[in-house]
């Protein structure tokens, strides 16, 4: 086996794959299966705000005897708060207990003053590092991108300066100028890129008539946006890139890291294959640096970066012209 280390975040890792935030790693026993599957670092379930809040409601309507006594309520939501709050931090600990590798929290919120009370709280909860996964659906007409923007940056910037942690944002692609947005998170100081993110969407079923889910997990990943940008920014930014989305096999790994990708993150590979999807892919990495004799990751990251190839507007252009040809 070759020599599969790496860093990511400044974090040490013996391979680039890590298992991607899901119910995959919800407690510590799916976690302590990645490690022994072989995979270099986890990220957990993220603690999702919304849900916090959902609990809590929940708790409050089946609650008895409070009849509109405001005072209690107050006291009853913070403390079912606090509740799933510790219930995650828990998680992080126990996490931490049952492995070596790292592990990596991660939490979603959609207000202000939650993200920064996430955020503290994580900071002293054993993870070895801290994933924000943030999203704002761009659906109000009356918000410009640049407004937009402006939310995730104010929440970012002051994230940045109460968390000594490495800190990552995993982002969607939903932005006009991905590279720009890209280089500010870079900038404010956040040590890693986790692009991209992919959410559940709507769908119709025609037979019920009704608004559905569509199918999460697709038989094929497609990777291809996620490898353009990790190729397109892996040079330009400070921060590390860890590519995510369309990763199912050991030649997608392989073109992230030739892209620049400092590690990739693996979810949907892990529900269709198993956890022993990591081992599998780290000895064809393996495998394939020996074929092409390169004796450490370092020798191949990032040669494939735009900045490093000879015509960069390959990784911009798309070939119309020629696909056209008649
Ligand atoms: C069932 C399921 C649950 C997920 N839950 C989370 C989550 O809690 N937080 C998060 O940041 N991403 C979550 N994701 C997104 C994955 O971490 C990952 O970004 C996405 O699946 C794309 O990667 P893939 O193509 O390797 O699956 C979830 C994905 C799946 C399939």
């Amino acid at each position: 086996m070759q020599n599969l280390e790496t860093t990511y975040m400044g974090l040490k890792i013996k391979n680039p794959l890590i298992l991607g935030s899901s119910s995959l790693s919800e407690n510590a026993d799916g976690v302590k299966k990645a490690e022994d599957a072989g995979f270099g670092a986890v990220v957990l379930k993220s603690i999702f705000e919304e849900q916090i809040i959902s609990e809590t409601n929940a708790d409050i309507n089946g609650a008895e005897g409070f009849n509109g006594r405001n005072d209690y309520l107050d006291v009853f939501s913070s403390v079912t708060k606090e509740r799933y709050l510790e219930k995650y931090l828990d998680l992080v600990s126990k996490a931490k207990k049952a492995v070596d590798i790292p592990v990596i929290a991660s939490i979603n919120c959609t207000s202000e003053s939650a993200w920064l009370e996430y955020a503290k709280r994580f900071q002293d909860s054993g993870a070895d590092a801290l994933e924000l996964n943030c999203y704002i659906m761009a659906g109000n007409a009356k918000l410009s991108g640049d407004q937009i923007e402006k939310q995730y940056f104010e929440v970012a910037e002051k994230t940045r300066q109460i968390i000594s942690l490495p800190l990552s944002i995993k982002l969607s692609w939903h932005f006009t100028s991905i590279a720009n947005v890209v280089k500010k998170y870079s900038d404010l100081g956040y040590d890693g890129i986790v692009m991209f993110n992919h959410f559940f969407r709507p769908d119709i079923d025609i037979e019920k008539v009704s608004v559905c889910s569509s199918r999460f997990i697709q038989p094929k990943g497609d990777y291809s946006e996620t490898l353009r940008w990790t190729a397109m920014m892996s040079g330009e930014i400070k921060a590390d890139i860890c590519s995510s989305t369309g990763i199912r096999d050991s030649e997608t790994a392989i073109k992230m890291l030739l892209a620049g990708a400092k590690a990739v993150q693996m979810t949907s590979a892990v529900y269709q294959q198993g956890y022993e999807v990591a081992g599998k892919v780290a000895s064809e990495i393996s495998e394939w640096m020996e074929r092409h004799n390169y004796s450490s990751i370092g020798a191949f990251n990032g040669l494939l970066a735009q900045e490093k190839i000879e015509n960069p507007q390959r990784w911009e252009r798309s070939q119309y012209m020629k696909v056209n040809r008649f």
